[in-house]
């Protein structure tokens, strides 16, 4: 049997903050979120501070900054507003990704071999503040190698077509995953993984080579959910057994 290799697991809260805003309450609050994901051997915590924060509030940001004991990895627009505030929020790592929008969830990867120059001056800067910089990118050649040229020491490869695939197509994306692993490590490129990745596609995900992080946030709270409303109910029953009857009943 081939010897285990260690893979880390950032969790993906940003979906404890949507159902925060969803009723405009204190709670779900992501910290709490956070600290029992490094209870149960998470490695990193991932947010994504998107510019119409329809989810995570820059005061989670810098409360999860501040509070965490583990890196904290903030994806983001290569925005001049959001740069700012990562360079002031210093998490350890950034992961530029592109944000339309109107869009439900990030839609695919950065086009870096088309704004190279662009790019190159945001990396320069999140580098020279000491924070580890990572692309999210499709894994192909022009992608991957204009990534090697921006300077990063990491790409994270988009995984959501593999993982929303079928059949045919889905081994054929997961082909395409493999060879982009082994590119970006023969160009020096450290190599993590994330979206859409769930219990279903992940031993899939792990025919990867050279891979160091999987980022996993929506199926992670989904499942949460289903294995947390068991308890959520009991409690809440537990709270109604003590009626009495009410006042001048
Ligand atoms: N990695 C990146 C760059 C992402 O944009 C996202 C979604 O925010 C994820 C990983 C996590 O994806 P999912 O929520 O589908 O697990």
């Amino acid at each position: 049997m081939a010897d285990k290799k260690h893979v880390r697991l950032g969790v993906n809260i940003d979906h404890v903050a949507t159902l925060r805003q969803a009723r405009g309450t204190t709670y779900p609050r992501p910290l709490e979120a956070a600290r029992l994901c490094v209870e149960a051997g998470a490695e990193g915590i991932t947010i994504h501070l998107r510019e119409d924060r329809r989810h995570i509030q820059d005061a989670d940001l810098h409360e999860l900054k501040r509070e965490l004991t583990i890196p904290l990895n903030l994806e983001m627009a290569n925005a001049p507003e959001i740069v700012e505030i990562a360079l002031k929020a210093h998490p350890e790592e950034v992961c530029l990704v592109p944000e339309k929008r109107m869009e439900v969830t990030t839609e695919g990867g950065l086009d870096v071999a088309g704004q190279k120059e662009n790019l190159r001056s945001t990396v320069q800067r999140l580098k020279d503040a000491g924070i580890a910089v990572s692309l999210f990118v499709e894994a192909n050649r022009r992608q991957l190698e204009a990534s090697a040229e921006v300077g990063v020491p990491y790409v994270e490869l988009h995984t959501g077509t593999y993982c929303d695939a079928r059949g045919a197509k889905a081994e054929q994306e997961l082909e395409r995953l493999v060879e982009g692993a082994i590119l970006a490590h023969s160009l020096g490129l450290k190599v993590n993984a994330g979206h859409g990745i769930n219990l279903d596609t992940i031993s899939g995900i792990l025919q990867m080579p050279h891979l160091d992080t999987l980022n996993i946030g929506h199926s992670i709270v989904a499942r949460a959910v289903m294995v947390g409303l068991r308890e959520a109910v009991r409690e809440t029953i537990e709270a109604m057994s003590h009626y009495t009857g009410g006042r001048g009943g």
